[in-house]
């Protein structure tokens, strides 16, 4: 038979139980006391959590405790299914918990996370609402308290809380369930938000590694096809204009201005040479491939720096055998990035550049004596680009399983300090000059 002393209450908190008042529920004040030290628990447990598991843990952990209790779970609303599942549970067998899936509506639970209302069941296996007899009664299930897990007026799930024999909860443990309910509403709410935050943070970060990659790549096609194609077309048509002007000069063929204008087009073709030979040093670094990583900083550094009039040091340790072609690439945009800056921004008079591989990392260090900027603030990419260079330095370590920690302060220099571990194999490694890139 169902309980004839089940009650449903409107969802208001525990010390405001307005309309659901009986003999078990005056509030005298050391009841009040103990709801608020209870509640009180439960909010500190799972304040600043951010992981919702560990937040429906921690809640339901400690609301077992705050009730002497064993026995409990919460379930949670799947948005797509409209379906309710254990999430955490304690006291409960694997097969009850796994098995356990109600519609809204459905059963008491259902019924909770469909109404937002509470209910206080004596014996749950008498009771005709319940939804999965065979169930309850093979887990032994008898009295039992489902209440809604809140935030602002949404129900986000139902926290249930159950006992091996009957009539073994009062209404006052309903009421403060209830309110800790709300507690634990928000917190899941948060962790959600917190959650989804951290998965577009995932994406947005994976698709910025993968523009890096593409980046790289595309460079690469270009300068190969600047190469391959271009290049060679122009030097194919510089010799054809030379053998037009030996001839021309052999067999006094056309007047001196003619000769002069054969000369300036055969000077144009040189001077697109070089300047193509210029884009594709800067699309591709030949000095990485030809020199290793140390050396083509140290010389991309005293090239761009000195003429600025920046005293520049450079030196490199360990750096013997040739790196995977990402680590090299990433490491030496990395460090054109860095010195650019020290070059735009910096008004340095020195900047100190080393690169050393140790037992486990290569570490590369970007030091500047200029006027440095607050670095303690969150990398900002705005409109004008601004900031996109440290940001990608940034993504660039990561890209590589390591760290780039920007260190300055106005007034103080710039340090930038590139770790990146070395846990790749020799196999992986470039043959020094085999690599025609
Ligand atoms: N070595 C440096 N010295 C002084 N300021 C720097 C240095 N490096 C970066 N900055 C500051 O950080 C800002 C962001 O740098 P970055 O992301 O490379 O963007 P951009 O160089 O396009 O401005 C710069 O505009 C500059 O104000
Ligand atoms: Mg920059």
């Amino acid at each position: 038979m169902a309980s004839t002393n089940e009650r449903d209450i409107q969802p208001t908190s525990a010390a405001d139980s307005s309309g659901a008042k009986t003999q078990d529920s005056e509030s005298s004040p050391e009841k009040l006391y103990g709801e608020l030290l209870a509640l009180s628990r439960v909010s500190a447990a799972v304040s600043g959590l951010r992981d919702l598991d560990a937040t429906l843990e921690v809640a339901l952990d400690t609301m077992l405790e705050t009730m002497d209790g064993s026995i409990g779970g919460i379930l949670l609303i799947d948005e797509q299914t409209q379906t309710l599942t254990y999430r955490v549970y304690r006291g409960l067998s694997d097969k009850f918990a796994e098995e356990m899936t109600l519609k809204l509506g459905e059963g008491i639970a259902g019924r909770v996370a469909q109404t937002g209302k509470s209910v206080l069941v004596e014996d749950l296996s008498t009771d005709p609402r319940a939804a999965w007899h065979d169930l309850i009664s093979t887990e032994g299930l008898k009295a039992f308290i489902s209440v809604p897990l809140r935030a602002k007026d949404t129900v986000l799930g139902v926290l249930n809380v159950a006992s091996r024999s009957p009539r073994h909860f009062t209404k006052d443990d309903m009421h403060l369930l209830h309110a800790i309910g709300d507690q634990v509403g928000v917190a899941i709410e948060q962790a959600e938000l917190y959650d989804q935050l951290r998965k577009e943070r995932e994406n947005y970060r994976w698709l910025a590694r993968h523009m890096l990659i593409a980046q790289e790549e595309e460079r690469g096609r270009v300068a190969r096809e600047l190469h391959d194609e271009t290049s060679q077309s122009l030097t194919g048509l510089s010799l054809n204009m030379q053998a037009l002007m030996e001839i021309a000069n052999a067999s006094d063929f056309g007047d001196a201005a003619f000769k002069a204008k054969l000369e300036k087009a055969h000077n144009i073709t040189l001077q697109l040479g070089s300047e193509i030979s210029k884009i594709m040093k800067s699309l591709r670094p030949i000095a990485l491939d030809s020199l290793g990583l140390g050396p083509a900083i140290r010389q991309f550094a005293e090239s761009r720096l000195q003429p600025a009039g920046i005293n520049v040091s450079a030196t490199y340790e360990g750096m013997e055998e040739r790196f995977p072609s990402e680590v090299e690439f990433g490491l030496y945009r990395i460090a054109q990035g860095a010195i650019a800056n020290i070059a735009w921004h910096s008004q340095a008079k020195n900047a100190v550049i080393s690169v050393r591989r140790t037992s486990a990392e290569l570490i590369m260090q970007i030091e500047d004596d200029g006027n440095g900027f607050d670095a303690s603030r969150p990398i900002e990419v705005d409109e004008s680009g601004r900031g996109r260079g440290l940001f990608s330095m940034k993504e660039r370590a990561s890209l590589l399983g390591g760290t780039c920690d920007i260190h300055s302060q106005p007034g103080k220099g710039t340090k930038i300090t590139v770790k990146v571990p070395v846990y790749w194999s020799k196999a992986d490694a470039r043959d020094k000059g085999t690599d025609s890139r």
